[in-house]
């Protein structure tokens, strides 16, 4: 895991909502186009997780356009305050470009509650 990636991650959350925090690791790091990877995701928001929690995954290439389909989990229940943890394999798009962005959301449903993204050049 490279550190600038952690570092993109906890100032765009810090920034959009100073009360969650998300960790997400991804092994192998840096990821390889067309292969499995695995995202540990938990974190701490400052809204429930409902029964219909969701982690989204999407890819995006550098202009923020989204690469592939995006890959869905669902997240435990989890009350406000309290850290969720996710860890979830997902193929990476083939056509994944060297200069991607990827965006970490969580919704109740389909309403949006926690994001985080990352930059990697
Ligand atoms: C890759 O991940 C997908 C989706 O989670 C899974 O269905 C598939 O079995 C995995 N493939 C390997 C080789 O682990």
């Amino acid at each position: 895991m490279n550190q600038k990636f952690i570092l993109a991650f906890i100032l765009l959350v810090a920034l959009s909502n100073p009360y969650d925090h998300f960790n997400i690791i991804v092994s192998p790091d840096p990821l390889i186009p067309g292969q499995n990877a695995t995202f540990s995701v938990s974190g701490t928001l400052k809204q429930d997780i409902t029964n219909n929690g969701v982690l989204i995954i999407e890819f995006q290439n550098q202009y923020f356009v989204p690469v592939g389909v995006d890959p869905t989990t669902s997240v435990p229940q989890t009350t406000a305050g309290n850290q969720f943890n996710v860890i979830f394999e997902l193929k990476v798009p083939p056509n994944l470009p060297s200069s991607y962005n990827i965006l970490a959301m969580i919704e109740n449903g389909d309403v949006p509650i926690g994001c985080a993204i990352a930059q990697v050049n």
